[in-house]
């Protein structure tokens, strides 16, 4: 076991570079399952999500290998169509591989991807989709048996801008014959790299970022090099830390256009954000004040994934600052544990109202998930005295090294075996 331990208080500034996006690259992942043939995927980041993504791809027969920061995933001797449980139970996202098995060998086994810590993770626009471009899909005892003997391209209407049900859509359309049209697509940039990489393959895709997808299918694929968008969400992140603790920092590799809401939000409290060429850079005194209602909305929207992280930033504010959680039916679960800080933040249903105090404590605190565990650890930095974090492991599903990260720009934090 281990645990993360913060001393609060510093101010932190100096550069870092942002690592790569993990939604970016777990679709990418999924993609490489098309082509028979060696893709070369650069600033992959070394996430725990990534090696369920690499475990995945090696019990489907790939094979798969680092160099330095780059993974090589050679998808040739692909001989497998089915996700382990332990595997899906790992990482739901992992559904996002169902279209690529589909399209690369007409057949798919997975159990039904549970819900999460942040509330039903529903998959019916995943299976819509897939339905409609020709699948069949049997869902008895917790098991997804697709077959598709023939993908045939049709128009898919989603009734939400689902990130990976969009994802799903792309990938099996690529297998599919003719012409694909997904409407109401997620917009998210992680669905134009999506994008960029099946190009890059040999794949026919466009009007990724907007709201209407075309794929031709049945393209002969090839190999290729992708390198991988910085995380948004790490800079929206790490933003927010800076922007609580007080000070300078420039944030390298990031640009400042998906990051825009948050960098609002933050001028709005505040803070000095600028774009600069690929980084961004924060400047702030530490002292915040409140800000007009936040509400996660999908892409271009502000980020539900960087809603803990703004909302632990406002937790000394001056004023009160009203968030409405619209992507997720169980986004606050951290709340709770920010309260051990001396955070005053009152929740109903999808509304929490985070009323800023003069100082937060140190605390025990536990991580409930990946977004609410580094708004932990942003609450720990703001503290005074000492902070422990536990179950940092779910951090560690979406950040590379947090401790590794934020000492690089001053803050007093290490990880700990308990
Ligand atoms: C992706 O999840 C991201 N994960 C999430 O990031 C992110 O919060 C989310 O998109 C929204 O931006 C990855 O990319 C791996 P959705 P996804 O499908 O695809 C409902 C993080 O912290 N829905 O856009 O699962 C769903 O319940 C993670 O990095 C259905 O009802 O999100 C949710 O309320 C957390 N039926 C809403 O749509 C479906 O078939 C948006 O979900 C699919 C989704």
């Amino acid at each position: 076991m281990c645990e993360l331990v913060i001393e609060g208080g510093n101010r932190l500034r100096g550069e870092l570079e942002i690592q790569g996006a993990k939604n970016g690259v777990l679709p990418v992942l999924a993609a490489s399952v098309l082509c028979a043939d060696t893709c070369r995927i650069e600033r992959c980041p070394k996430l725990r999500d990534v090696d369920t993504a690499i475990a995945i791809l090696q019990h489907l027969g790939c094979r798969v290998r680092w160099e330095g920061t780059a993974l090589i995933v050679d998808a040739a001797q692909l001989d497998g169509c089915e996700i382990p449980d332990a595997l899906m139970r790992e990482m739901r996202s992992s559904v996002i591989f169902l279209g690529a098995i589909l399209a690369r060998t007409g057949e798919a086994v997975l159990s039904y991807p549970g819900g999460c810590e942040l509330g039903p993770r529903p998959i019916d626009m995943h299976l819509s989709a897939l339905r409609a471009l020709g699948a069949q899909i049997a869902e008895r005892g917790g098991l997804l048996r697709c077959r598709a003997q023939r993908l045939t391209a049709c128009e898919i209407v989603l009734p939400l801008p689902s990130v990976g049900a969009t994802e799903n859509a792309i990938l099996a359309a690529c297998g599919a014959e003719g012409t694909t049209v997904i409407y109401n697509a997620a917009r998210e940039p992680e669905i134009v790299e999506l994008q960029d990489f099946l190009c890059a393959l040999g794949a026919q895709v466009s009007g990724a970022g907007g709201s209407i997808v075309t794929v031709t299918g049945k393209r002969k694929l090839h190999g290729c090099t992708h390198r991988v968008i910085a995380d948004r969400i790490a800079g929206a992140t790490y933003l927010c830390a800076v922007a609580a603790c007080g000070g300078s920092a420039r944030l390298l590799g990031v640009d400042y256009r998906p990051l825009s809401t948050v960098a609002l939000a933050l001028c709005e409290a505040g803070c000095r954000v600028v774009s600069e060429d690929c980084a961004v850079r924060i400047e702030s005194d530490g002292a915040l004040r409140a800000i007009r209602p936040v509400r996660t909305a999908p892409y271009p929207g502000f980020p539900t994934d960087a809603q803990p992280a703004l909302l632990s930033a406002l937790a000394r504010s001056v004023g009160s600052t009203v968030f409405v959680e619209n992507i997720f039916e169980n986004r606050y679960r951290y709340v709770d544990e920010l309260a051990r800080l001396g955070a005053q933040i009152r929740v109903a249903g999808r509304v929490a109202v985070v009323s800023g105090v003069e100082t937060l404590h140190g605390a025990h605190v536990k991580c409930t998930d990946l977004r609410g565990g580094a708004a932990l650890v942003l609450a720990g930095l703001q503290a005074q005295g000492r902070t422990h974090v536990a179950l940092p492991e779910h951090i560690d599903r979406g950040y590379e090294r947090i401790e590794r990260d934020l000492s690089s720009l001053g803050a007093r934090i290490a990880r700990h075996n308990t």
